[in-house]
């Protein structure tokens, strides 16, 4: 038997054959099926699903029943006195974390910039698939042209200091970029460079996606190859596909990409990319409790 859980869309199925869910059966199955095998007391999902530890647990024993009803009684079981346990290992088309943390950098300065309008877009679609997302702009990260001398004298400037704390409270970054001269503009390049000198190094290890708008007919791609460099230098963990958006002046309509087929590229690309992230950023908690749940060999 497999259940298959979109979480964007809100969907599951069962063996290929589509269940339909209230609201809160399917954010109960969400919060146990994230956790097969193990127990979830019933305080546990009531102040997952209701926010709220003082909702009624008669409450939650109604919502468990039609749960049950629509998936079959044998995925839940219930363990007397402490709680429920999922029998299966699901599987997810879409981000299960909505504690994944995303920060969105609009790498320009205009306030009509496509790529402020593309950031717009690809936070919304983060959103939508469950991470928690946070748009900022290049402008809110004012810092001089970095020089020994200044750094030696006055230290990493306050803008670079706040882009560093906003990145390592981040699990994922998305740049979107204009491009300049085939590269990316200076502004962006000086800013990671003043980034890089904090320490801890705030790029290490974080997941990273590249998005760019142009008015040309490249979509301003060679760019993102140029910011590819030093963000790799930097041990970021650069998703390999990219989203460049040409002709940009004419893609946007009110605050949406015009072409659906660009619109589901980029939602395939940014469902991808944050997939993997939850992936890493869950992976080591799996693995222990994995270990956890292992037999000692005698
Ligand atoms: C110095 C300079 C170099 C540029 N080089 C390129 C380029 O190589 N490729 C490109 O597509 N656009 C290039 N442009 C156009 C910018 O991408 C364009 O001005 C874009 O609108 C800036 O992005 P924004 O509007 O999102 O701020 C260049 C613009 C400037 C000022």
């Amino acid at each position: 038997m497999t259940i298959r859980i979109d979480l964007a869309e809100e969907r599951v199925w069962k063996d290929g054959v589509e269940l339909h869910l209230r609201r809160k059966p399917f954010a109960i199955l969400k919060y146990l099926a994230r956790r097969p095998q193990q127990i979830v007391t019933q305080a546990e999902i009531v102040e997952a699903v209701w926010g709220d530890v003082s909702t009624s647990q008669s409450l939650l024993r109604t919502h468990m029943r039609d749960l049950r009803q629509v998936l079959g009684e044998e995925l839940v079981e219930t363990v007397v006195g402490r709680g429920y346990r999922f029998l299966l290992e699901a599987s997810w088309d879409s981000v299960a974390t909505p504690g994944l943390r995303v920060l969105v950098l609009a790498a320009s300065f205009r306030s009509d910039s496509p790529n402020r309008k593309l950031a717009e877009v690809a936070a919304r679609i983060a959103k939508q698939v469950g991470a928690s997302v946070e748009l900022v702009t290049l402008g809110e990260f004012d810092v001089p042209p970095h020089d020994g001398e200044s750094e030696d004298g006055r230290g990493i400037p306050d803008g670079a200091e706040a882009f560093g704390k906003r990145l390592s409270a981040s699990d994922a970054l998305v740049v979107i970029s204009p491009e300049c001269n085939a590269s990316m503009p200076g502004a962006l390049k000086n800013l990671i460079d003043w980034t890089s000198r904090i320490r801890p190094q705030p790029f290490d290890g974080r997941h990273a996606l590249l998005l760019s708008a142009s008015g040309g007919a490249g979509g301003g791609h060679r760019g993102l190859w140029a910011l590819r460099v030093p963000l790799e230098h930097l041990d970021v963990r650069v998703f390999p596909e990219t989203f460049s958006l040409a002709e940009a002046a004419r893609a946007f309509v009110d605050d949406n990409l015009a072409d659906a087929t660009l619109t589901a590229r980029l939602e395939k690309t940014i469902r991808g990319f944050l997939a993997l992230a939850e992936a890493a950023k869950e992976y080591p908690r799996l693995k222990r409790a994995a270990a956890g749940r292992a037999t000692p060999s005698p």
